[in-house]
């Protein structure tokens, strides 16, 4: 029985690989992916010439120079799906630098737009390097989901797979096979919980005015050009017609069901505890712990006691006043993001 019911696991999704035409499996911790090249699932979204791509097109370099940053985004829009890379980011300064990792429709939505993001902001030397994670649905941009962390290696030194699932209710945020954030939608969220298809998104930008304490670090070009690698892309979803909103073919990952079903939509009770560990540990920020912008924590929020203590004990967190400087630039920062657009050089 086990056996039959392993076997019939095992061709569904062999069945599912084959009908997104996967050129190759990698296998990275513990889960294993289909990759695609860069041809095959992307373009580019601005500054062209500092695009550079590998012999095997299975590799992406994103450049800043002084000149312009650059971006790619996926050919398609999806409709659900577990999205990733494994990146390297620029080393020595990198103060001023941001490289994003998201997925977006601002571009067909601009007044009602979902957003999942990992936002990796520039570093002083010898400090470690940070991180946020956000969330917005149907434009909910007055409602910021941020989570800022450390990360626990230095993400400059070697590739780690940075990977966003998205189902109809959960969303997983990982690194490696680390679960870092997971969202579980519920009725009360309405619309802020990301519905309508998006793109897969990977930029480089100088965000001298706030990324590295606040606007106090810029980017200094004498170490230029600034270099994001990205390797072994997976795009493991079903491309939707983002107008239409439909499937545009037929497609096995459309059912969530398929999705839940494989090795990234569910958390281990060992997964579950470093998740727990990364969050008490690293994370420095938590829009559910920030009582001055949220009184009552949005709904999805579960609050954890030890953690409400640490966040209270530090009293209002020194990067809050940062923060609403940011979000009131949300929409010239999502330009820069998007379209390269540089203040100040
Ligand atoms: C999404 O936002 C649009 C524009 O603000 C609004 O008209 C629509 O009702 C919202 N959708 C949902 C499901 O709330």
């Amino acid at each position: 029985m086990d056996t039959f019911h392993s076997l019939s696991k095992t061709i569904s999704f062999l069945s599912l690989l084959l009908s997104l035409n996967l050129l190759c499996v990698v296998d990275i911790a513990a889960f294993k992916l289909e990759t695609v090249t860069f041809n095959k699932g992307f373009s580019h979204l601005f500054g062209e010439g500092n695009i550079i791509r590998s012999a095997d097109d299975n590799s992406v370099q994103l450049h800043l120079n002084q000149y312009t940053g650059s971006g790619f985004k996926s050919s398609d829009f999806y409709d659900h799906g577990f999205f990733s890379a494994k990146i390297k980011l620029p080393s020595e300064y990198t103060a001023g630098i941001v490289v994003a990792f998201y997925m977006t429709n601002g571009d067909v939505f601009r007044k009602s737009h979902d957003e999942l993001d990992f936002e990796f902001l520039g570093n002083i030397r010898g400090k470690r390097w940070r991180f946020q994670t956000n969330m917005y649905g149907n434009g909910s941009t007055s409602r910021g989901r941020e989570e800022r962390y450390y990360l626990w290696f230095d993400p400059s030194k070697e590739f780690h797979r940075y990977s966003i699932l998205w189902t109809t209710n959960i969303i997983i945020f990982y690194i490696d096979d680390v679960p870092i954030r997971e969202i579980i939608r519920n009725d009360a969220m309405g619309a802020d919980f990301p519905s309508k298809p998006m793109g897969l998104y990977a930029t480089i930008w100088d965000a001298s005015d706030w990324a590295t304490s606040g606007g106090k670090y810029k980017v200094n070009y004498k170490y230029a050009p600034f270099v994001a690698e990205f390797t072994d892309l997976a795009l493991h979803g079903c491309a939707a017609d983002l107008l239409e909103e439909v499937v545009t073919s037929e497609c096995v990952a459309r059912e969530d069901g398929q999705l839940t079903s494989d090795d990234y939509a569910s958390i281990t009770p060992k997964q579950r505890n470093d998740m727990k560990r990364f969050r008490a540990k690293y994370m420095y920020y938590s829009y559910c712990y920030d009582k001055l912008r949220y009184p009552m924590p949005p709904s999805e929020c579960d609050v954890d006691p030890m953690m409400r203590q640490r966040f209270k004990d530090s009293g209002r967190p020194k990067f809050d006043e940062k923060h609403h400087r940011r979000s009131k630039k949300r929409r010239e920062v999502m330009d820069a993001r998007n379209y390269g657009k540089q203040e100040g050089v």
